[in-house]
């Protein structure tokens, strides 16, 4: 019975990568407007998780298409007022609903009374974004099938050097139990992203203006020196071999 079992599970697990792998193939060569176009006429409860430069850009497109994306954000408490403004500008440009996701109040109260507001700077970030991103974000994405993310094989080789187009989340749980990910601007630089937002006049963060790039929250981020990698502002007292939050783990290919 326990064997039986055990082939129906691994059998399933198969197809769905033999399905990534297909899809995958499809839309390697495909604009990433086409990817969207494509995955919302297959997938009906996908979610685009916005941020930054790169997700307005996915916005953009999706509402060109008429695609009506569900977005949301995951407010940590600890953003910039120009990235409080900056939601509410996109918002209001596009004419869409952002959810903004917040943390469990329990786990922050906790976290604070023990150990204060700044704990990040002595201990590391792990623990701070585990509860106010990580966690809100796999309560979040319980409600959906696929998430799209902005995310950029240039912005971290090490950590993003393998991205897919397509992914089996295997960090996060969907509605129906597996996650599917993609990352249309996979092979996209930074120079294209910026290209689109100047060509077309699309909203972006003013504090892209102030020498930041990736923008993350406040205590954690600052602006970077021209020739710095950018994501060097970020968690910018820790080692550089440690720039993810855990929203994304380093990708393999799959
Ligand atoms: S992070 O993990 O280091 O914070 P980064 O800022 O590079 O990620 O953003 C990569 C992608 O993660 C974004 O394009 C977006 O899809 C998603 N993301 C990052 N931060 C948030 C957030 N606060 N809310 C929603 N999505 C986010
Ligand atoms: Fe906390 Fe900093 Fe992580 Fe934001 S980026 S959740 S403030 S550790």
């Amino acid at each position: 019975m326990l064997i039986c079992y055990t082939r129906q599970i691994t059998h399933f697990f198969m197809t769905i990568d033999m399905d990534i792998q297909l899809l995958q193939s499809e839309l390697e060569q495909n604009h990433p407007r086409e990817i969207l176009k494509k995955i919302h006429s297959r997938f009906d409860n996908l979610a685009i998780s916005f941020s930054g430069a790169e997700d307005v850009v996915l916005i953009d497109m999706a509402c060109k298409l008429k695609l009506k994306p569900f977005v949301f954000t995951l407010d940590t408490g600890r953003l910039h007022p120009e990235t409080y403004q900056f939601i509410e500008t996109v918002m209001k440009h596009y004419k869409i609903d952002i959810d903004i996701v917040f943390p469990d109040t329990n786990q922050v109260q906790k976290l604070v009374s023990n150990k204060g507001l700044f704990s990040f700077y002595q201990d590391g970030h792990q623990e701070c974004c585990g509860i106010r991103k990580v966690e809100p974000l796999a309560r979040h994405l319980s409600g959906f099938t696929g998430w799209v993310t902005g995310q950029r094989r240039d912005q971290n080789k090490s950590t993003r050097g393998n991205l897919q187009i397509v992914e089996k989340d295997n960090t996060f749980t969907g509605a129906h139990g597996e996650l599917i990910k993609f990352n249309p601007l996979c092979h996209w630089t930074s120079d294209m992203v910026w290209t689109y937002i100047t060509a077309l006049d699309v909203p972006f963060n003013t504090l892209h203006n102030k020498g930041y790039t990736s923008i993350g929250c406040e205590p954690c981020t600052r602006p970077i020196l021209p020739h710095q990698d950018p994501r060097e502002g970020r968690w910018w007292w820790e080692g550089t071999d440690n720039k993810e939050c855990g929203l994304h783990p380093p990708s393999t290919s799959n």
